[in-house]
């Protein structure tokens, strides 16, 4: 792999800020962020005075804790342009989170949003190792989701030559990555891997591509996973997090010289964790809810956004920013068998520690009697016979229960078996409420 590491000089002069410094810039922000959430949308002045709190009363980042939360519902409630601090006419983009069920929940950027959002996803690409100059292949869907016109600004900004080939159609992206030779690819973990399989069917060597770096992100993904990639294609494999109602990706992103967490770009969102049940603010350190308030955003701020993530903060490390370790899932994605909480995530590390199965998996979720039970359908790798696959998925049910706690079933399945995403990879398939 080239060193990617940015000299000093590359960076924003926040990105090489004390902490002081930057504390200085977010107290200063979040007076003037709070004071426009009060003022001009209806629903944050009504919750301040049911909290009983005033912009005024932010003198410190600690006094954050006394302002109430702003929650997906209340987004669906003020559905379509409820939530927005400006005229609509000043609203230069629209995007929108698919929501599974129901409304979309709708953001709205002004053109200076539109600006601030491209400069931040350009800082993340840099950080990831990204340079001007280099040809940048988006796979990240274009639309009404953030990832493929947030990817493509960003890269645009730095100076990148962009390639917005959006995503889907598989056996193309291939060719355009043989023909285009791109030093840089932004897509989901879970498409890539769809992207790599498609080239070992093609013949082509994933880790011949000229592709340098991946920025993956829209979807949790694990430790183990960085390296299954970082092995079969030998690009740095970045991990880069964002949510449609906070901005879209670059939030937070992995520098490519550390790989040890996202920095979260703090002059621009200040992160919370608080106690999912509860709401208390947790201390650094400590694993819970990851919470943002906008400090920046003119169309849309969000005070005190309950993300859904969980993570905990970490001091920063390459940058001053504070970083978030990797997603380990959300607190509506957690299944609870039989009394015991887990993650797909922790389903992902133990599959990609059995050499014979394949990172293409799903949790079926199933319901007898008031019984749950969990499903693990993997598909065993194209090299691995038959059999090693069945002993491979007998071994995954007995570290499940090892290393978690619970029964689950294995059904190993054939390579190719598990519906591939062009996108975000649906990871549970809730099958509790069907009729058996
Ligand atoms: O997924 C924005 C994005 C696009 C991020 C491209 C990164 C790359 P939404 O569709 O609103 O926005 O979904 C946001 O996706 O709350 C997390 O649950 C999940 N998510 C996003 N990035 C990561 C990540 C985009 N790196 C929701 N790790 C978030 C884990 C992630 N989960």
């Amino acid at each position: 792999m080239r060193d990617s590491e940015p000299r000093p000089a590359e960076l924003d002069p926040i990105e090489r800020a004390s902490i002081d410094e930057l504390r200085a810039v977010q107290v200063e922000r979040l007076r003037w962020a709070l004071r426009h959430a009060y003022g001009n949308v209806p629903h944050h002045r009504s919750a301040f005075d049911a909290a009983g709190v005033r912009p005024e009363d932010f003198r410190e980042p600690a006094d954050l804790a006394r302002f109430p939360f702003t929650r997906k519902s209340d987004l669906r409630d003020s559905y379509p342009f409820g939530m927005f601090a400006v005229p609509r006419e000043q609203v230069a983009r629209l995007h929108a989170s698919s929501g599974t069920t129901g409304r979309p929940t709708v953001v709205g950027y002004t053109a200076q949003d539109v600006r601030t959002w491209s400069r931040l996803m350009a800082r993340s690409i840099r950080a990831a190792g990204g340079r001007p100059g280099d040809r940048v292949h988006v796979a990240y869907g274009y639309g009404l989701f953030t990832g493929g016109l947030g990817a493509h600004y960003g890269a645009e900004e730095l100076g990148c030559t962009v390639i917005p080939v959006s995503g889907g159609m598989t056996e193309r992206q291939v060719m355009l990555i043989r023909d285009f030779a791109p030093d840089v690819i932004m897509v989901t973990p879970t498409y890539f891997l769809a992207i790599v399989d498609e080239m070992l069917r093609q013949g082509v060597d994933p880790r011949g591509t000229s592709l340098r770096v991946g920025i993956f992100g829209a979807e949790p993904w694990t430790e183990d996973m960085r390296a299954e990639i970082e092995q079969r294609t030998g690009v740095h494999a970045i991990d880069i997090y964002g949510l449609s109602e906070v901005m879209g990706p670059g939030v937070a992103v992995e520098c490519v010289e550390t790989k040890d967490g996202l920095h979260v770009w703090e002059d621009h969102f200040y992160p919370e964790i608080v106690d999912p049940q509860t709401g208390a603010v947790l201390p650094d350190g400590e694993r819970g809810e990851l919470v943002f308030t906008s400090l920046t955003r003119q169309a849309m701020p969000v005070v005190r956004y309950r993300t859904g993530d969980l993570t905990r903060l970490l001091p920063g490390t390459a940058r001053p920013m504070r970083r978030i370790e990797k997603i380990t899932g959300r607190t509506d994605d957690m299944i609870i068998l039989r009394g015991v909480n887990l993650f797909p995530t922790q389903i992902e590390e133990l599959i990609l520690r059995t050499p014979a199965l394949s990172p293409h998996f799903q949790c079926v979720l199933t319901r007898a009697g008031r019984l749950d039970a969990l499903t693990v359908r993997v598909e065993r790798r194209p090299d691995a016979e038959a059999a090693a696959g069945r002993r491979a998925g007998a071994a995954l049910a007995e570290a499940v229960k090892n290393t978690i706690g619970v029964s689950v079933a294995v059904e190993v399945i054939e390579p190719d078996g598990v519906e591939r995403s062009l996108g975000k990879m649906r990871r549970i398939v809730d099958r509790r409420h069907e009729p058996a």
